[in-house]
């Protein structure tokens, strides 16, 4: 196609810039590519299930999500099995990380780290959600079999991350750490076409995402930092909008677009909050980083953090360089994270 460039092309392009790569990544990229769409014509079909659904028994809609859960669990992990270049995957819907056994999975480099399906209790009621994924190069030595520090690697050793959107179009945004480039699916010729390339955040913006129906749990310093986003300012072009999807890709990727902070902080019963380091934080950090913007746990690098197990959790403050700054000022002042 003429003008258009699609994500197998941006992807081989973008390899042979750099001399000694050897193409698994880019061969890993495309098969996620691959499985993303397969994903995304299932999530379409979900409203059509659930109008099935509602003629009939009343808990179809909460098991067809789980249901797609399960489903893109499946489709993502066969998806890299089958392209060869992952040696195995540590998923949200897996409690231990999988090893791949085949001949050509044997000799792959990298590991995935993966939430299938980001925000999956929106699906019924037809709200954007995502997939997320993160890269790493094994650090076991080849061909022996994958151990636990293969995956409990700091994000800061991320080959590549980004996610999918299943939203109002189709997006696949990623980076390798030379940048952001966001990708729209084409649905008429089924295929990702670069669409936002170089996407860069802006430094401030009028957004700010938390779950404020947990407004009593939050620390001192978040309370008052919240209190700042709704203080009128003009100079500072507060008040700021209140914007939470309640789908971390939508709300990270709106947010990416047009500046904005996204927060989930920790609570006095849940001190490490609710996402998780691996396969939430670390990618989005990675993507938001690249793109101009900061993401901590309100002191500390997200990309730093050393995880002890797959499904450690962590606050996180992600977002426009200086309204993550003005967060963390407020937890230095005042407490908490
Ligand atoms: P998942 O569907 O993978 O379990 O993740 C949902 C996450 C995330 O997308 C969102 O930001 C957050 O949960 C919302 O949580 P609250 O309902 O507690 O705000
Ligand atoms: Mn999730
Ligand atoms: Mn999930």
């Amino acid at each position: 196609m003429i003008g258009v460039e699609t994500l197998d092309e941006f992807v081989i392009r973008k390899q042979t810039e750099y001399p000694y790569a050897r193409g698994d990544l880019s061969r890993l990229l495309r098969d996620l590519g691959l499985a993303a769409k397969v994903v995304n014509r299932e999530v379409n079909k979900a409203g059509l299930v659930d109008i099935l659904g509602s003629a009939g028994t009343t808990n179809v809609q909460g098991e067809e999500v789980k249901k797609l859960d399960v489903y893109a669990n499946t489709r993502f992990i066969a998806a890299l099995e089958l392209g060869g270049q992952c040696r195995g995957v540590a998923s949200e819907e897996n409690k231990d990380f999988i090893t791949f056994h085949d001949e050509v999975s044997k000799n792959a480099k990298y590991i995935v780290a993966l939430d299938p399906l980001d925000g999956s209790s929106n699906i019924d009621v037809n709200i954007s959600v995502g997939t997320i994924f993160s890269i790493y190069r094994r650090v076991s030595p080849d061909h022996s079999p994958l151990t636990l520090e293969d995956f409990l690697q700091k994000g800061s050793q991320q080959a590549a991350a980004g996610y999918i959107i299943y939203g109002s179009s189709t997006m696949l945004v990623y980076t390798t750490g030379y940048g952001v480039n966001g990708f729209t699916l084409d649905p008429s010729i089924g295929e990702f076409c670069l669409s936002h390339p170089n996407m860069s955040i802006p430094k401030t913006g009028k957004i700010y995402s938390v779950n404020q129906g947990n407004f009593l749990s939050f620390s001192e310093g978040l309370k008052q930092y919240l209190r700042y986003c709704r203080e009128i300012d003009k100079p500072t072009n507060r008040p700021y909008s209140s914007r939470y999807i309640g789908s971390m890709v939508a709300d990270i990727h709106r947010n990416l677009i047009t500046g904005g902070i996204f927060i989930y902080p920790g609570t006095a019963d849940a001190p490490k909050g609710k996402l998780r380091v691996l396969y939430e934080c670390n990618p989005m950090a990675f993507v938001v980083e690249q793109a101009g913007g900061r993401a901590t746990d309100g002191a500390r690098r997200i990309l730093d953090i050393e995880p002890g197990e797959l499904h450690e959790r962590t606050p996180i403050f992600i977002g426009s360089e200086d309204m993550v700054l003005k967060a963390e000022e407020f937890l230095r002042k005042f407490g908490g994270c």
